[in-house]
């Protein structure tokens, strides 16, 4: 059975509401998952024990800064003591479209596991206001992470 960890960082509650819309999708796809906020782990645990880490953050910038939410800073500044290079990664974030930089913190934390060589699969998730509204594409973005989830990986090249 593939293994997937969810972390997210919610200060309203709506990131909370889309990891636990993606938890639900992916245990109904047959894949065992944990949920945490990011407040209750410790850096060390992200990566390599699961088949995929999603990461989701909302966004708490101001007119020129991108900011993450305050629980979540602490693991993104952490992140390279995660074991996450080769390892599957998703990114998911509320934000608000009107603000200059909606979800940047989805942005940064792209940007950040690149540099570590994880592999981010498929486009980030970024809700913009109530998830509920945004419920139809959280739900096909989470069944599209779930079939990247339970690919196996190519086998080897047996070379003659
Ligand atoms: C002080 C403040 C700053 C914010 N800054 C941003 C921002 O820079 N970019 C963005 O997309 N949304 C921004 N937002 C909107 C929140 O990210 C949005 O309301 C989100 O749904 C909150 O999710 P949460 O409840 O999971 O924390 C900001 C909201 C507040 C209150």
């Amino acid at each position: 059975m593939a293994k997937a960890l969810i972390v997210f960082g919610s200060t309203t509650g709506n990131t909370a509401t889309v990891a636990r819309q993606i938890g639900h999708i992916f245990t109904q796809e047959g894949i065992d998952v944990r949920i945490q906020n990011v407040r209750t782990i410790k850096t060390e645990e992200v990566g390599r024990s699961f088949d995929i880490t999603l990461l989701g953050a909302s966004s708490r910038g101001n007119i020129d800064t991108i900011a993450f939410q305050e629980d979540f800073a602490p693991l993104y500044e952490d992140i390279r003591k995660a074991d996450i290079k080769n390892q599957k990664v998703a990114l998911f974030g509320c934000g608000d479209s009107t603000r200059e930089y909606f979800c940047g913190a989805v942005d940064l934390l792209q940007e950040k596991i690149g540099d570590l060589g994880g592999i981010v699969v498929n486009e980030s998730l970024r809700v913009d206001g109530d998830p509920q509204a945004a419920l139809a594409t959280i739900i096909q973005w989470a069944l599209d992470v779930a079939s990247e989830t339970c690919q196996a990986s190519a086998p080897p090249i047996q070379l003659e």
